[in-house]
């Protein structure tokens, strides 16, 4: 299906092509409502040109609620290079995707995602000024996780305030599925908090790695995880986490992870409001890496962007709030926060101004 056709509401979408180096890339604008469209490059072997334009459409939608939520002056983007990162991945491409980015005179910010990391960066820097999440020698604020997965601590404690009346994880037991980059730094969060932590991963060293700092964490297979017992349900792996099956086995009062686009379907969010868990939603308690990769753009302050993250507290207790009075899911509230504040920002855009 055309672009066109599947009516998303994108603003643009752009299609990259360079034949000698084999660079095909789509970047999709959702919204530029709020500023400048930021977010990831995703370099994955997609089976179909339609899976790519798909993905992209998607997760450049996501970015625009995120930023939203996150109360950044930032739009939504995302872009996808199709190939395999581990043999496709050249200096030429890289740079040649760069000469896009720039063409697009920053409506569309890039940054690291799936298959890209911050030495990638560096390279499509060297071609585009619109580029973060670069390394500290270049300017940058480096690796994103450290502050992901502070945010998403910042969340769960403020999903602990709503299911037992505190904010904070000690005393519980938390279930982390997945201890790559995001998942082994909130391992460290919940210890520090007083909790116990129960970890799963598909990739043993990444077990071993938690295990040989904290040898205290518990751990299990990630087929089991889900319906051991425990009190919070860390989703920090793939998405699509939260399926029916999962729903009817988990024990868990809280779901709060790092993981993108949780929810394997529209209206998972209402089977777990109906049985009784406190889901907080993903795009706001994992905004920590967008805060951080935002900051850059103004000139890195790690202490400026960790404040910013520690929002994600009272964030994430507005929408609970939210939800509660508007009769909806957590969810759904986050959307409709972020849906507001697009339009009530995005009107003042209707008085002139001479160009800053
Ligand atoms: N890194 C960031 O700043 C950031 C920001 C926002 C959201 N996220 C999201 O958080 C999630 C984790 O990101 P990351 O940067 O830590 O990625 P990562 O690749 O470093 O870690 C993911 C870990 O999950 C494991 N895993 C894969 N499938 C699994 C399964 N079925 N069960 C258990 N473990 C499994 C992997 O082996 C890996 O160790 C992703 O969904 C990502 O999109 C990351």
């Amino acid at each position: 299906m055309g672009v066109f056709d599947r009516g998303t509401g994108h603003e643009q979408v752009v299609f990259c092509h360079d034949q000698a180096s084999g660079l095909r890339a789509i970047i999709a604008i959702y919204s530029t409502t709020l500023g400048p469209a930021l977010g990831g490059t995703r370099f994955y072997p997609y089976a179909s040109e339609d899976d790519a334009l798909s993905d992209v459409l998607n997760l450049s939608r996501a970015m625009a609620y995120k930023a939203a939520c996150a109360g950044l002056d930032l739009g939504g983007g995302k872009a996808v290079i199709i190939g395999d990162p581990a043999t496709d991945k050249t200096e030429s491409l890289l740079r040649a995707y760069g000469r896009f980015v720039q063409s697009l005179n920053g409506r569309y910010f890039t940054a690291a995602d799936v298959g890209t990391y911050v030495e990638d960066m560096d390279v499509i820097g060297r071609e585009s000024t619109f580029v973060t999440g670069r390394s500290p020698a270049h300017g940058g604020a480096g690796d994103s996780s450290i502050l992901t997965a502070y945010g998403v601590f910042q969340g769960m404690r403020a999903a602990a305030q709503v299911a037992w009346g505190k904010p904070s994880l000690s005393g519980r037991r938390v279930g982390v599925a997945g201890v790559g980059k995001v998942g082994h730094h909130l391992v460290e969060h919940l210890l520090a908090d007083g909790a116990s932590v129960l970890i799963a991963d598909v990739n043993q060293a990444a077990v071993d790695r938690v295990r040989a700092l904290h040898p205290e964490a518990d751990v299990t297979g990630p087929e089991e995880l889900v319906a051991a017992p425990m009190d919070v349900y860390a989703p920090c792996a793939l998405g699509g986490a939260i399926s029916d099956e999962v729903v009817a086995v988990l024990q868990a009062k809280v779901v709060c992870g790092a993981a993108n686009n949780q929810l394997a379907h529209p209206g998972i969010e209402k089977q777990l409001e109906d049985r009784g868990v406190v889901y907080a939603p993903d795009y706001v308690v994992n905004s920590g890496g967008l805060i951080q990769v935002a900051d850059e753009i103004e000139g890195y302050s790690e202490p400026r962007a960790r404040a910013k993250a520690t929002e994600i507290f009272d964030t994430t207790l507005r929408i609970f709030r939210l939800a509660a009075d508007e009769g909806v899911p957590p969810a759904v509230a986050a959307d409709r926060l972020a849906e507001r504040r697009m339009a009530e920002i995005g009107r003042l855009r209707r008085f002139w101004l001479a160009e800053r």
